[in-house]
């Protein structure tokens, strides 16, 4: 079924009207209370059932297809981030400090949209189409996906098949894309503390220095990446900051590091977080420093199931057009919907809204970032239409 709106031009106002709203009120992490409230009067007034509290602010609304099928989930955040808006149109943040800097506006707008679009012809839905608003996607590692399902919010109603855009500002307005696997890696944070002994600089015998210790932890922590990854897979360990040492002419007695450790597949992380331990231990044992590791497991990598990354392909290009879909490269970013692909087959695809002439682009968490709003459109009918096709294809499948 080839989704036609009866009327476009009003259901495009006010998907672009709902995204200047909530782009002039950010709200943080956790706090999208207002964001919340709005979304759900939206959903009253296009007669969509829902239920709401889902992980503090998350609202799941149901649309029960008028025939018998499976079930379709679409998923979008709510949250904005903590950057002072440096734009200057006429719906610049008004809540100082706080700025929907990651398009979340954009695809919340765009969820409810999809959802009025699909409400409308649910007589014809072959089975039932669940509209995800998840809070606290900037939040990781905490996020808000893995609440909301703790909580529930799929409790008699499993999706057979899950789906989230992205706006991106590498792609034109007009263009998706998307790939099989892994196209968002998974982000650990990790901080260590060696203790050493403290000692006059000039009795180094007497003393353990955390700062030999640690340099000699940094250098071998290096051969993670060289030694003990497959050259073939992808991993990255960064030590971003070191601060140790009181003076000059002091041993020092305390040095801390944090970082991070970036990895598409579980198997190389699990191997990238076991030669970390054994090395930042025995590294600091053999040199008779002590070693303490706190090690926070971020968002998984987001991999796409093959057969739902090539259902978005096709009905991008049934609808947009056979050139419109782009195969990406991963990125190595965090993205908190690879929670929900552990446990849901899905796909997570990335939405061009760069200004389609002059391709110029906004960067994701910047203080100017801006989507062009001719984006809206595509994206909205893309999500609807994505649910309708993914039921057909689950309708054709034995039960
Ligand atoms: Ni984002």
């Amino acid at each position: 079924m080839r989704l036609v709106s009866e009327d476009k031009p009003s259901h495009l106002e006010d998907v672009i009207s709902l995204r200047r709203y909530l782009h002039r009120h950010p709200e943080l992490s956790e706090q999208e209370h207002n964001t919340s409230r709005v979304v759900q009067e939206r959903l009253e007034e296009y007669g969509i059932p829902f239920s709401a509290g889902y992980a503090g602010t998350g609202v799941l609304a149901s649309i029960e297809g008028g025939k018998p099928g499976r079930t379709v989930a679409l998923r979008a955040e709510m949250d904005a981030l903590p950057i002072r808006e440096e734009n200057d149109h006429d719906f610049v943040s008004e809540n100082e400090g706080v700025m929907h800097a990651c398009g979340h506006d954009a695809h919340t707008a765009m969820l409810v949209g999809a959802g009025r679009l699909l409400n409308e012809v649910k007589d014809r839905l072959p089975g039932r189409v669940l509209l995800v608003f998840q809070p606290a996607e900037e939040n990781s590692p905490r996020g808000g996906s893995l609440e909301m399902m703790k909580e529930g919010v799929f409790e008699g109603r499993e999706p057979d098949a899950i789906f989230a855009q992205h706006v991106w500002p590498d792609l034109p307005v007009g263009k998706v894309g998307v790939r099989e696997g892994a196209i968002t890696g998974s982000s650990d944070r990790f901080k260590v503390v060696i203790e050493g002994r403290a000692g006059h600089a000039s009795k180094p015998h007497k003393g353990t220095d955390a700062i030999v210790v640690a340099n000699q932890v940094i250098n071998s922590l290096q051969s993670i990446v060289s030694r003990d990854v497959d050259p073939l897979r992808s991993a990255v360990l960064t030590v971003g900051r070191i601060s140790g040492g009181t003076r000059y002419n002091a041993i020092a007695e305390k040095v801390e590091l944090e970082g991070t450790v970036r990895t598409f597949s579980p198997k190389t992380k699990a191997r990238v977080k076991d030669r970390f331990y054994a090395i930042v231990n025995g590294v600091s044992a053999s040199m008779e420093a002590g070693a303490y590791i706190e090690y926070h497991d971020g968002y998984p990598a987001t991999l796409n199931t093959p057969e739902w990354a090539a259902r978005v392909r096709k009905t991008a290009q049934a609808l947009l057009g056979e050139d419109s879909v782009v195969e990406v490269e991963p990125s190595l970013g965090g993205e908190d919907f690879g929670r929900f692909l552990q446990r849901y087959p899905g796909a997570y695809f990335r939405l061009g809204t760069a200004e389609p002439r002059t391709g110029e682009k906004k960067r994701l968490h910047d203080a100017r970032f801006d989507v062009d709003e001719s984006a809206l459109a595509p994206g909205t009918e893309l999500m609807a239409q994505l649910a309708v096709d993914a039921l057909e294809d689950l309708s054709r499948r034995p039960a």
